[in-house]
């Protein structure tokens, strides 16, 4: 019997749903062709789960994934109907929780010079990767509401940071640059303003970073980081930076990629389960219009294979989305006229046919 391993997909919501179903497309079709011995199986959490029976995420499936499951795949959750996301908080930051998903792996890399909204940039500018810490920090959900929707309101939302949450991200961050042979590694925090937490990561970036002689250490406060992002994208390499800041700059480098149609993430845990999703959203207004691009799913489905041990199989992935840009077999947000199931078949076809 070859080692069977599980996939579990959740398309979740809006385009997360259209965009899910041309990565699973890209995932059978790899299979088929390389004879890969994995098994999907879909799960319907989401809004619509949510608001027909109260589901968002149950603990025993939570268990499940963590025991039984090699990786998870999400779509993108976020829907009008639910506006305090509360089936999001479970579902998608509850699964980071609880299988202790501390790596946000968010890689940066452009194409195509054409997709760069920067002027005179070559496509070796804009090549690093952002490591986001993604347990701790303003997303525990620590904090409370006192005399809500009086005029003495108080809300609080505490910024968590431990040593060890700190630490282990920090060094994955490291480890990551001397296995890749990149040279650098940029720290991000506002620890002139957070004298606290952000003190923390300081002095455990500068600790940590002793034991990697060979790597330059640099580091920016998160205002100057954005700014440095635009000016000169070529000087970074690996970023390692907060949970909340994180989100934000990984917004920014999808941007100088070509958009977040194209960024791709996984959500890791190195010794556990992991959880792969593109960095973007559901994008209500484009859902079921098949109009989202879906070369960002595809790029994350690739990702979760590379994870499982399909690098071969992730690096054809990566050459037919670059091929599918080059010859303009995108959709609209690239500046091509194809459709979202366009896209995806575009990408089996060329898999196929490698
Ligand atoms: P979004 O990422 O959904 O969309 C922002 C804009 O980016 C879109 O209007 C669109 O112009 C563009 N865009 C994003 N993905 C695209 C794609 N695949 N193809 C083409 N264009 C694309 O962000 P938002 O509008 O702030 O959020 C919408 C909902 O999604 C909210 O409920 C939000 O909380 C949620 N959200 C979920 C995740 C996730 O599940 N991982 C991530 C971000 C936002
Ligand atoms: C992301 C998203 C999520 C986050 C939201 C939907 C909670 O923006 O994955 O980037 O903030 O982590
Ligand atoms: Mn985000």
């Amino acid at each position: 019997m070859p080692d069977n391993k599980k996939i579990a997909v959740i398309p979740g919501d809006g385009i997360g749903i259209d965009v899910t179903r041309e990565a699973v497309k890209v995932l059978k079709t790899v299979q088929a062709k390389d004879r890969l011995p994995f098994m999907i199986t879909e799960f319907d959490y989401g809004a619509d789960r949510y608001l027909k029976d109260g589901t968002t995420m149950p603990e025993v499936q939570v268990e499940d994934f963590r025991n039984n499951y090699d990786a998870i795949f999400i779509g993108a959750l976020g829907d009008p109907r639910v506006p305090d996301m509360a089936h999001a908080r479970d579902i998608l930051l509850g699964l980071r929780f609880k299988l202790d998903l501390y790596v946000n792996y968010r890689p940066v890399k452009l194409t195509d010079v054409r997709l760069c909204p920067l002027k005179n940039k070559a496509e070796t500018d804009v090549d690093f990767v952002v490591f986001r810490e993604n347990t701790e920090g303003l997303y525990v959900g620590m904090g409370g509401i006192f005399k809500k929707g009086t005029a003495d309101e108080i809300a609080t939302q505490e910024d968590v940071n431990t040593r060890k949450g700190v630490e282990r991200i920090i060094r994955h961050a490291f480890d990551f640059a001397s296995q890749k042979g990149r040279s650098k590694v940029t720290m991000s925090d506002k620890s002139n303003a957070l004298r606290f937490g952000h003190d923390l990561w300081q002095r455990v970036f500068f600790e940590v970073g002793e034991e990697y002689p060979a790597i330059e250490k640099e580091h920016f406060y998160v205002d100057a980081l954005t700014m440095q992002m635009i000016k000169r994208p070529e000087q970074f390499e690996v970023i390692v930076t907060c949970n909340m800041f994180g989100d934000i700059v990984t917004d920014l480098g999808a941007q100088l990629q070509g958009g977040l149609g194209l960024a791709a993430s996984g959500n890791i845990n190195p010794a556990g389960t992991s959880m792969f999703e593109p960095v973007h959203g559901s994008a209500p207004k484009y859902a079921g219009k098949n109009v989202a691009n879906p070369l960002a799913a595809i790029l994350t489905a690739g990702l979760l294979l590379d994870h499982l041990g399909y690098s071969e199989q992730n690096t054809q992935i990566e050459q037919s989305v670059e091929n599918a840009i080059r010859t303009d077999n995108t959709t609209r947000d690239l500046g091509g006229n194809l459709g979202t199931t366009q896209v995806g078949d575009f990408i089996s076809d060329r898999l196929t046919n490698l």
